[in-house]
């Protein structure tokens, strides 16, 4: 009751801290959820992401974003958002158009199973939905490649429904706010979190207390370096008055990632170069990729020879080793051997369904994993591979 009305003085206050008494007297009266939620709704109107390229109501904006931002930070998606959209303006456009044709535009963003969901449920959309993206949650929990927490997200931006998110970000901010220990992958942890997520929810504004959750998360309560001083919340958070923020969220727990060998296979022919197709599902699915050759530990040099002869009926060059690089997946490291081979005699250039020449430059316009883009450009700037 510090902030009782005799408190507040007759004469004028100049207008910042008249709103600072405003504001405390309105926060006295609200319940901690609700100060918790007025807080973030206040900085985020302040400070918070203001003019992102897909905020707004259209409902086929917000969901790809929510997509392209599930694994990825903004600065990454907002060029790959812009030509996304630019080549598929609407639902129907990007159902009508190939997957490969997506797969181009999703190259070098990672994780493609994103892409390859986002078309499928834009022909989903067609077919079952009559081309409207649907308004249900449920409905929309149930298309593919949508979670719980996209699912809110995209609820809570385009139908301003009351639903918690609860993404990475969200899930740091919520450990350290309530001080909760354990792992927050760990089911029984992710499962209070949820709770925690759900009790604090605005009864309104909650598109504007969604993006100021993501908006903290991202740019003051940082997995390092957090911005304590600056943070609307640091009164009230748990890890903060316990000096417990470094130490919050518990880390996952190590883990050896397994490792595998694999050798890739720049197969020249003039300025062309070989690429095959991938399996539709798994790693790098339906991408463009170089001939490889996966094995326990490296192969020998020589086998390189003898295997393009035996897979493609082509006499090259001996293999020029370059640097080995490692690429790592969430669930294993991959240690990647490049071999330049020139193709010296290949009479009928092999044109087989899943496989395909293509000069550098244009195989760099292809739907190709981040590996083989390094591999191309380097081959394409003439250097070796290092
Ligand atoms: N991360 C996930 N969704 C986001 C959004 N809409 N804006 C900023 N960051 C996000």
């Amino acid at each position: 009751m510090l902030i009782a009305c005799t408190t507040v003085p007759s004469y004028p206050l100049p207008s910042a801290m008249e709103e600072r008494v405003d504001t405390l007297i309105k926060n006295q009266s609200k319940p901690q959820p609700e100060l918790f939620a007025h807080r973030i709704i206040d900085w985020q109107q302040r400070h918070g992401r203001h003019g992102l390229p897909w905020q707004g109501e259209d409902v086929y904006h917000i969901w790809l974003s929510e997509i392209m931002l599930q694994q990825t930070q903004v600065i990454t998606v907002i060029p790959y958002y812009l030509r996304f959209v630019a080549s598929f303006p609407t639902i129907a456009a990007l159902a009508a158009d190939s997957e490969e044709a997506v797969l181009e535009h999703w190259s070098g963003l990672g994780y493609y199973s994103r892409a390859r969901n986002l078309h499928r449920t834009a022909q989903l959309i067609m077919q079952q939905h009559e081309g409207k993206f649907p308004k249900h949650f449920e409905d929309i929990l149930a298309l593919p490649g949508i979670g719980r927490s996209t699912a809110a997200a995209i609820s809570a931006f385009a139908f301003h429904e009351r639903r918690a998110i609860l993404d990475g970000n969200v899930k740091r901010l919520l450990a350290r706010y309530h001080a909760v220990e354990g792992y927050t992958g760990e089911k029984k942890i992710e499962a209070q979190l949820w709770q925690q997520a759900e009790a604090l929810l605005p009864q309104s504004d909650v598109a504007i207390y969604t993006q100021g959750l993501m908006d903290l998360g991202a740019l003051i309560c940082t997995r390092s370096k957090p911005q304590c001083p600056i943070c609307p919340l640091q009164k009230d958070c748990k890890a903060y008055q316990t000096e417990r923020v470094a130490q919050l969220p518990t880390p996952r727990p190590r883990k050896v990632l397994p490792e595998k060998h694999s050798t890739f296979l720049l197969l020249l022919n003039g300025p062309d170069i070989l690429l095959e197709k991938r399996p539709g599902s798994g790693i790098w699915g339906g991408l463009w990729c170089l001939p490889q050759i996966d094995s326990q530990i490296l192969i020998e040099i020589e086998d390189a020879g003898a295997y393009c002869l035996q897979q493609f009926c082509m006499e090259t060059t001996y293999p020029l080793t370059l640097s080995t690089f490692t690429h790592t997946f969430t669930h294993f490291k991959l240690h990647i051997t490049p071999l330049l081979l020139q193709v010296i005699n290949n009479p009928k250039q092999i044109q087989e369904p899943g496989r395909i020449w293509l000069d550098v430059t244009d195989a760099l316009q292809a739907a190709i994993p981040t590996p083989v883009r390094k591999l191309l450009r380097q081959i394409q700037a003439g250097h070796r591979v290092g």
